[in-house]
């Protein structure tokens, strides 16, 4: 049997030496160690040698198998190098290739400068809130001191869903939303879509963008209001642009203004941006009117506030140079892919 044994040994390293791949391999070693394989046949052959001997066989047989492991293990190390170094050799990377761009998506401009505006009245402690496109009369209206059938009705033209639902005509409807559920101070802005039944042109589009602003406190001044605008449009336009108060009208704010600054395209010279005129109107704003908080809940005689209403569409043509305000609505990716970042 140790005859047998030696030959078994020596034929298994012989044909080892002529394996070549990995399933060459794993066949050899089902061959001789698997369940039927020939080095576990010896052991299985063991039963017919006397009792002395089996240990010193057994010994032996299993000396075997594990010399015939360690070998099958080198050489399939050796094979995978081998293969690996092939494989590398054929496949050569050319690092000098230029690279291949992926398309991504990228902000619509509006959201562009919406991002800067956030970013400008977050840093003065403002919170961003949001309110529902679809709102009620009472909010968009009657809350803000525009009672039924008053003649500032007509200052928006409103779609209507139903008697007492429409599509909010300005982002004012969170104010009165917020003054409901928020006790002073208060320091908002809601960013947002607003409705309008005009007629569409290069400047107007029955959808647009308004960002509400709402602060109130004891003893808040048109001074404040003067300097978180004035802040705004440094930060936006640049140090050197000034602003100047209109005195408008709004149901809502009194006294109320319209705020323009000056045209950052002339530097307030007078150019086509700003039609010859050196300023560009950006906003509406005012003093809450007292009554307006009263309808809020909050007690005018303690508490006084601010309001003003930015129009985003404005102050992205301007800022960008677009020509046309239906550009920011056709999503033309001509158009939209020249504001990527
Ligand atoms: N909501 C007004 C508008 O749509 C703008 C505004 C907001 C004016 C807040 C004053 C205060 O024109």
């Amino acid at each position: 049997m140790k005859e047998q044994l030696e030959g078994l040994r020596v034929q298994a390293l012989e044909e080892l030496k002529t394996l070549e791949s990995p399933k060459e391999l794993e066949d050899f070693r089902v061959r001789y160690m698997g369940k039927k394989g020939s080095v576990t046949g010896l052991l299985r052959g063991m039963g017919a040698l006397p009792a002395e001997e089996r240990p010193v066989m057994g010994q032996m047989v299993n000396q075997l198998r594990q010399e015939l492991e360690d070998a099958v293990t080198e050489k399939s190390q050796a094979v995978q190098a081998a293969l690996q170094k092939e494989q590398l050799a054929k496949e050569k990377l050319d690092v000098t290739m230029p690279g291949k761009k992926t398309a991504s998506g990228g902000l619509h401009p509006l959201n562009v400068v919406l991002d800067d505006i956030i970013d400008i009245f977050q840093s003065m402690g403002f919170d961003v809130i949001d309110g529902p496109e679809v709102e009620t009369d009472y909010y968009c209206f009657q809350a803000l001191n525009v009672p039924e059938d008053h003649p500032a009705r007509d200052m928006q033209d409103t779609f209507y869903l139903t008697d007492n639902l429409l599509l909010r005509t300005q982002t004012s409807a969170a104010q009165a939303r917020t003054m409901e559920t928020a006790k002073p101070p208060i320091r908002v802005i809601c960013p947002g879509r607003v409705y309008r039944a005009d007629e569409v042109d290069a400047t107007h589009s029955p959808v647009f963008h308004q960002i509400e602003g709402l602060v109130i406190d004891k003893g808040v001044t048109m001074c404040d209001l003067k300097g978180v605008l004035e802040q705004f449009a440094h930060e936006i336009y640049g140090e050197d642009t000034q602003i100047r108060f209109r005195p408008s009208f709004f149901p809502f704010t009194e006294p109320s203004v319209e705020v323009d600054v000056t045209c950052s395209a002339c530097g307030g010279k007078g150019c086509r941006v700003c039609k010859g005129a050196g300023w560009i109107e950006i906003l509406g704003a005012g003093m809450v009117h007292p009554r307006v908080l009263e309808m809020g809940g909050i007690d005018p005689e303690e508490y006084s506030g601010f309001a003003f209403g930015i129009g985003l569409d404005r102050l992205t043509t301007t800022r960008y140079k677009i020509s046309d305000i239906r550009l920011l609505f056709e999503n033309d990716l001509r158009f939209l892919e020249q504001f990527d970042r």
